[in-house]
């Protein structure tokens, strides 16, 4: 059985007091559920974090960090600087820093690799730009993206990795795939993995939606097959928001 997550991602929000309020909160107000709960504070604040949900079952993720094992990189983060501080888990391949600060495939492959040579779990995030789904593109943009960053990993890796499909027409826009479009992506990534590395690989490894997922969603977005949870911007940001979409899965 592949695990369900709930994953918040608070990009460049929050400072230490506002971090320490919010993790309080959601560890406050949040009920019982079977799914992994995680949220990604800013680099910053990760330390007190960690500290602050020690004992409760969220668990705090990085957003982002370096390839490079150490060096002459000013304003970066390592794999051992997140492990010295007890971080498990790492998003890479956010939109935004494929938009904004020029990750390719080719750089975000290497970080993957750097990652898991560190033993932290990567959450893997991809997905489309409007003008990709309305050329009809959709389909072979998030193949090649998967490939071109993941398909030279050993099998033994994937059991390392959580996937974020998060169409960029859908993120912080309000606007949402329908529960129909997640569907029909989710199957065809897991379908390109199970081509390249066979069904259980496939089976096995957990496939968010993210995009404007929200209270009101994501209980229908959730209950589709193939799709094992969510990462989740925005409405991570409010405890009560984001306590709902987790009983919602
Ligand atoms: P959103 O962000 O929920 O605010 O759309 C999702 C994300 O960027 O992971």
């Amino acid at each position: 059985m592949r695990s369900k997550i709930v994953a918040g991602n608070w990009k460049m929000n929050k400072n230490l007091e506002e971090t320490l309020v919010l993790l309080a909160q959601l560890s406050a107000k949040m009920g019982e559920t079977d799914a992994e709960v995680m949220v990604a504070p800013t680099f910053v604040n990760l330390a007190q974090a960690v500290q602050a949900v020690k004992g409760s079952p969220i668990e705090v993720m990085a957003q982002n960090m370096h390839f490079a094992e150490s060096g002459a990189y000013t304003g970066e983060i390592s794999a051992d600087m997140l492990l010295g501080v007890g971080i498990k888990t790492v998003i890479i391949g956010h939109s935004e820093r494929r938009a904004y600060f020029g990750e390719t495939d080719a750089i975000l492959e290497k970080k993957v690799k750097a990652a898991l040579a560190k033993n932290l779990r990567v959450m893997f995030c991809f997905g489309e730009e409007l003008k990709d789904r309305k050329e009809g593109n959709h389909f072979n943009l998030v193949e090649s993206q998967l490939k071109n960053a993941l398909f030279s990993l050993d099998a033994g890796a994937w059991k390392h990795l959580v996937l974020a499909y998060e169409p960029v027409w859908a993120i912080g826009t309000g606007e949402t795939a329908s529960p129909g479009q997640a569907q029909e992506m989710h199957a065809f990534i897991r379908k390109t993995i199970a081509n390249a590395y066979g069904a259980d690989i496939a089976n096995g490894v957990s496939i968010l939606y993210g995009g404007s997922v929200k209270p009101g969603n994501a209980a229908e977005i959730f209950s589709k097959a193939d799709v094992d949870g969510g990462l989740i911007g925005g409405a991570s940001l409010v405890a009560d928001d984001f306590n709902a979409i987790i009983q919602a899965i």
